[in-house]
């Protein structure tokens, strides 16, 4: 007869509630967000069921609706009215991101942490993340020009924590030292680190309406290096980021788990709008129950080492742990 009886502690919800290796937090959910530039009324994303583009005062009531249920963060997305080789509204203070989140860290700056996206993507007419060159190529280090206004602009609108989510050589450093020389060392970088060429970013593009055709992988990951992430994570480390990314996050789980027993830094992850979205098909087929696989996802992602998910899901599952 066995003596070693594993299942004693799985016998009630009381001890297995005890015995918990693993536990989500409202706090440790990041809210990705989106806003557009000129619209009257939250206007659906049809990939991403219950996610919208908003209005300024739509995207208002959603960081407030987000601090209210106790998540930790927004992470900021703009779409402009337009777009441009360069890019030029992501860095005008007028543009949407910018007012945006001056905005947002009006209504709720104290409550949680408001954050955005550093990239060129949505602002660009190419869709690229980056400035091209005279061969239509991405200009690493003329796009890094581009980073540092970006930078000075959000820090400017109110932004606490830069997510850098260009994949250019050098962000860090150069969105660092650009900050740290306008007086503004008080700004948090957060450096995707190991941002994979993903097919699972498929929604996102509906969501900001991206212009790109053509794909990302001449500066994102290829989704079998797991080395060459970790990598990315230390050079960025070593260039002074607050906090590292892996994203996505649940195709990338042993990336994560790499990257996490390595770094001196907190971990993040993203789950991205394709994660979100086969879930959400999924669901709505009645094909498996939802609340328990969203539950699972983000409860699987932070086994695996991540201290923060950012989630399309953050405010409804902030409200089912209260
Ligand atoms: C780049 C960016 C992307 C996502 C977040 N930041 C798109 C991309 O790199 O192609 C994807 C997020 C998601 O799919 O949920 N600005």
């Amino acid at each position: 007869m066995t003596t070693v009886r594993p299942r004693r502690l799985r016998a009630t919800p009381a001890l297995r509630a005890l015995v918990a290796e693993t536990r989500l937090h409202p706090e440790r959910l990041v809210l990705p967000l989106f806003v557009r530039e000129g619209l009257t009324q939250p206007h659906p994303i049809a990939s991403m069921p219950g996610v919208q583009q908003h209005t300024l005062d739509s995207l208002r009531a959603a960081a407030a609706e987000a601090a209210e249920a106790g998540v930790g963060g927004v992470m900021l997305f703009g779409v402009p009215a337009h777009r441009d080789a360069v890019g030029s509204a992501a860095d005008a203070a007028d543009g949407i991101l910018n007012v945006a989140t001056a905005a947002v860290a009006a209504e709720v700056g104290d409550a949680l942490v408001v954050q955005t996206d550093l990239c060129l993507d949505e602002f660009t007419d190419h869709g690229h993340c980056g400035v091209l060159d005279g061969a239509g190529r991405v200009d690493n280090d003329a796009t890094l020009e581009r980073y540092t206004a970006m930078a000075l602009a959000q820090a400017e609108a109110g932004s606490a924590l830069l997510g850098l989510s260009g994949m250019m050589d050098g962000q860090v450093a150069a969105v660092r030292a650009a900050l740290d020389d306008a007086g503004r060392s008080d700004v948090a970088l957060l450096a995707y680190s190991a941002k994979y060429a993903s097919a699972f970013y498929g929604p996102f593009r509906d969501a900001v309406d991206s212009a790109l055709t053509g794909d990302r992988r001449t500066y994102q990951l290829d989704p079998g290096n797991g080395r060459e992430g970790l990598r990315e994570a230390a050079l960025d480390v070593a260039e002074g980021a607050d906090v590292v990314m892996v994203k996505p996050a649940s195709h990338y789980l042993d990336v994560l788990a790499a990257v996490a027993a390595a770094s001196p830094v907190p971990v993040w992850a993203y789950q991205v709008s394709g994660e979100y979205a086969m879930v959400e098909a999924a669901a709505a087929h009645g094909w498996l129950d939802r609340e328990r696989a969203v539950t699972e996802s983000l409860v699987a992602i932070h086994r695996a080492g991540a201290d923060v998910v950012l989630t399309y899901w953050a405010t409804e599952v902030a409200r089912w742990l209260r």
